[in-house]
């Protein structure tokens, strides 16, 4: 079986091909930065003409890379949320519209079982069960994963993402966005010790998390000095020490709580060179293990969304012509599948 992947749930536009038998064959994202840059934030509507310019154009590519027809294909998944509705409604549209004329089934994929996955299609991929931390522009979250679809939401965050509050912080200091990568860069001059930022909610148990007060913090520590660059650095570095702790001890509660040995970190933040270190170090101390998507597949990807639409098709999965997204969608409402990886 070969499916043609579709995300467009936020500001990337990214078409795939995964094949049953030779894995991931033809993956190309074209990212919205340039168009959302100058507004510190993505536009939804301007996401969506976008997403229409550019979805065509690259499912032709990845086509073409495969050297394939489209009668080569064997099924279409597309994002169907959680995200940008007037985004998701492109790619929804544009994958059953080709599915029907090519008289193959479709199906409309969580975006966060897709980055949930996403590990899947390394070379040394995670067995189940494990804990997976879920980090991204609209999602922080804790899972119980017992098996494919079968998650149980331990924690997430009550109030702003951990992506959103690092792209918040970056806006207010003046850094491009998406602000993850640019904290990640001038953090690297930031000196340690002249901030100290609070670790939100760690003093209680739990594994929800709250990041709007640590944004907060940090605003108000940004109003308070004159922004030169070092002090903008040094401002990085705080936050992104403390988002990152954060995250770290409560992925190391949820390993401990649960009984787990394996920990997958998903989502854009997972790509953080920071986090991704401090997690080693805290597996390494339990004798766990963690697994991250190589960075090109942490952000969105649409690798993710074929590989969750083979294994939801290879489960039996099947959807009516008509379709809907899901603009807010919980993972832990998916059918669990009954098949393995
Ligand atoms: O998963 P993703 O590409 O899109 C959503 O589903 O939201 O995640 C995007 C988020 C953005 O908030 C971006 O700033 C953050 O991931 N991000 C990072 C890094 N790379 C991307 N955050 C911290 N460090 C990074 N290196
Ligand atoms: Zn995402």
């Amino acid at each position: 079986m070969r499916v043609l992947g579709i995300e467009t749930s936020c500001d990337d536009t990214a078409a795939a091909i995964y094949d049953e038998r030779l894995g991931l064959v033809a993956h190309k994202t074209y990212s919205q930065v340039i168009v959302h840059q100058e507004y510190g934030g993505v536009v939804p509507e301007l996401a969506a003409r976008d997403h229409i310019r550019k979805l065509l154009p690259l499912i032709k590519a990845v086509l073409r890379e495969t050297g394939g027809q489209p009668h080569n294909i064997d099924a279409v998944a597309y994002t169907a949320g959680p995200g940008l509705v007037g985004a998701l409604l492109v790619g929804a549209a544009l994958g059953r519209s080709l599915a029907w004329s090519w008289q193959v089934p479709a199906l409309g994929i969580h975006h966060m079982e897709g980055h949930l996955l996403a590990p899947m299609l390394e070379p040394n991929p995670p067995a189940f069960p494990f804990v997976a931390l879920l980090v991204s522009g609209g999602h922080t979250l804790l899972a119980d994963v017992c098996g494919l679809g079968r998650y149980i939401v331990l924690g997430e965050s009550v109030d702003d993402a951990v992506g959103e509050a690092f792209d918040k912080v970056a806006k207010l200091l003046g850094l491009d966005y998406p602000g993850g990568p640019a904290i990640a860069k001038v953090a690297g001059q930031g000196r340690p010790g002249r901030f100290r930022f609070p670790r939100p909610m760690t003093d209680r148990p739990g594994l929800d998390f709250s990041f709007s007060g640590l944004k907060t913090h940090a605003m108000n520590t940004a109003r308070s000095f004159d922004l030169d660059g070092q002090t903008v650095s040094d401002i990085a570095r705080a936050f992104q020490e403390a988002a990152v702790d954060t995250l770290v001890l409560k992925s190391r509660r949820a390993l401990e709580q649960t009984g787990k040995a394996r920990l997958v970190a998903a989502g854009g933040v997972s790509a953080n060179t920071l986090l991704q270190q401090r997690l080693e170090d805290m597996v390494r101390q339990l004798g766990a293990e963690v697994y991250f998507p190589r960075p090109e597949f942490c952000t969105d990807n649409a690798a993710m969304i074929a590989y969750t639409g083979w294994k939801r098709m290879q489960s039996g999965q099947t959807e009516e012509l008509a379709f809907t997204v899901r603009p807010r969608w919980s993972i832990d409402e998916l059918p669990s599948m009954q098949i393995t990886v």
